[in-house]
């Protein structure tokens, strides 16, 4: 049975209109990076988020975008500095390091909200200790999007994290345009980045559940194929919906 812990929060940062990060005060959770929780303002209406700060961090963060028509996400984003938030006791999720094989480098791959795990995961040591190439994608419609950039860059050139960005509904200088899946056929994602994305890979994937498809068809052109225990492979996903 779940348990709910009360927490409080402390900042709701508006990236834009519809984008927002809780910063929240809350009792200490187990969780590994990668993972998510579920959140709530009443018990009988929760919604999962992952975690975008690492484990070891005591604050908790969530990134959100606003749904117009959601129950939830539009009275989250409305949250104000010392309102609670309710946070269940119980974390889960398995777009994790612990389950993901070695490889030389690691993608990862995602759409909109779907970058959260990712900051999670490149705010421990694993990443950097196992991995000799790291890749961080991220896709949105509007250049405004492209949020946490100082945490970003700060990976780029503390750890040589390498990062490709697209925007998709406007022209903007320094990110691809149109979508992840055709820049992987026409070549441009691996372009961009300087690595293969093919042979020695693993390839986590998280966000739109649209793009985690044709992704995986994109990569199954370039013979990787999805990650399971009991059959190792070279992708592992997360829908968000
Ligand atoms: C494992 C997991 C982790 C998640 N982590 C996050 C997270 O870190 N941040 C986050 O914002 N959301 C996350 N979500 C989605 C989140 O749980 C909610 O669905 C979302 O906040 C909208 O809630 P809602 O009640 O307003 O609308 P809902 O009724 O939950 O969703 C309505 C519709 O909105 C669209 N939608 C839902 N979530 C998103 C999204 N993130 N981006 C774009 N469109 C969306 C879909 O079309 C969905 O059918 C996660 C979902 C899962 C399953
Ligand atoms: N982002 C906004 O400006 C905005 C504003 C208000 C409300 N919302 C709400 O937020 C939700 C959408 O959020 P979002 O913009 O973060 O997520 P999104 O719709 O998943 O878009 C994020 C990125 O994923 C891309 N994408 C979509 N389908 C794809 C596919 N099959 N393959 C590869 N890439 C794909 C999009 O490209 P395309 O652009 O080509 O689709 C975009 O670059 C909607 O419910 C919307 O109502 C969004």
């Amino acid at each position: 049975m779940t348990t709910w812990l009360e927490g409080r929060v402390i900042e709701n940062r508006h990236w834009t209109d519809t984008a927002f990060s809780l910063r929240v005060a809350a009792p200490p959770l187990r969780f590994e990076a990668g993972q998510f929780v579920r959140i709530a303002l009443e018990e009988q209406l929760a919604r999962p988020f992952s975690f975008v700060n690492a484990p070891h961090d005591p604050v908790l963060e969530f990134y959100g975008i606003v749904v117009p028509e959601g129950p939830l996400s539009p009275r989250l984003a409305r949250l104000r500095a010392g309102e609670r938030l309710l946070v269940a006791s119980n974390p889960a999720g398995f777009l994790v390091l612990s389950e993901v094989p070695d490889a030389e480098t690691l993608w990862l791959v995602s759409t909109g909200t779907g970058i959260a795990p990712f900051l999670s995961i490149l705010g421990t040591e694993t990443p950097w200790a196992r991995f000799r190439n790291v890749v961080l994608v991220h896709a949105v419609r509007h250049a405004a999007e492209l949020v946490y950039q100082d945490l970003i860059r700060k990976f780029s050139k503390e750890r040589g994290l390498r990062t490709v960005t697209f925007v998709s509904r406007e022209s903007s200088p320094g990110s691809l345009a149109g979508r992840i899946p055709t820049a992987i056929m026409d070549g441009r994602l691996e372009q961009a980045a300087g690595l293969a994305l093919e042979g020695n890979v693993h390839v986590m994937l998280c966000g739109n559940p649209d793009m985690l498809k044709d992704a995986q068809a994109a990569l199954a052109g370039r013979g990787l194929r999805k990650h399971r225990r009991r059959t190792p492979g070279h992708i592992t996903v997360e829908s968000f919906w």
